[in-house]
């Protein structure tokens, strides 16, 4: 199943930001995914404000693109620590990428879960990477690792932002300490 082609609507409102998807197979398997997640690692996401038929509605965010580089470096830990936290729970996000990267109530939070599945062996797909996991890299034209995460070459990532993404994997969280190092 091609999951990556499932675009979903994005609305900002009032009160909070509505996820639109299709009536498609495909459209209700990434909705329910989604909703599924944001229920299963509420300490991972933004708030779900309301979810229904096909949507979901979260509370409004702060992008961590939106913080001016200086201040966002301090969050990379953070982020680090909640995607090793995620893995730990038993689930790959499989985007992870500093656009589906918020800042609720000053704390790191994922969001756009679709793609997201149980793990399926020890070693974590969104830190190592889905050759090290014994994967297939999820997402289309996959980095040689198949973790979309600091790459350098994608034209939505901003992969330069914390620096560049190949390499070890130290390389690969701009040279911060991975936790317990
Ligand atoms: N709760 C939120 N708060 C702030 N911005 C959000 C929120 N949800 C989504 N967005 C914005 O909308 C964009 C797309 O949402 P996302 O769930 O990643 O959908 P897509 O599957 O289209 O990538 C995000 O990159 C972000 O900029
Ligand atoms: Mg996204």
């Amino acid at each position: 199943m091609e999951l990556w082609r499932m675009k979903a609507d994005i609305i900002h409102s009032e009160h909070g930001v509505v996820k639109q998807w299709s009536d498609t197979r495909e459209g209700r398997m990434a909705w329910a995914t989604e909703v599924a997640r944001y229920h299963q690692l509420p300490w991972a996401t933004p708030p779900l404000v309301a979810w229904g038929d096909l949507y979901i509605v979260t509370e409004k965010c702060t992008p961590i693109l939106d913080v001016p580089l200086e201040l966002s470096y301090r969050y990379k830990g953070e982020l680090w620590n909640l995607i090793h936290r995620v893995n730990r729970a038993g689930v790959w996000h499989r985007d992870v990428c500093l656009v589906n990267v918020v800042l609720y109530d000053d704390k790191v939070r994922l969001i756009d879960w679709q793609a997201s599945i149980p793990a399926q062996t020890s070693v974590p797909y969104d830190i190592y990477g889905a050759r090290a996991a014994g994967q297939e890299g999820y997402l289309i034209d996959p980095p040689p690792d198949g973790v979309h995460w600091y790459r350098s070459d994608c034209g939505t990532c901003p992969a330069v932002y914390w620096g560049t993404g190949r390499g070890s994997t130290r390389e690969r969280n701009g040279g911060f300490p991975l936790p317990g190092e």
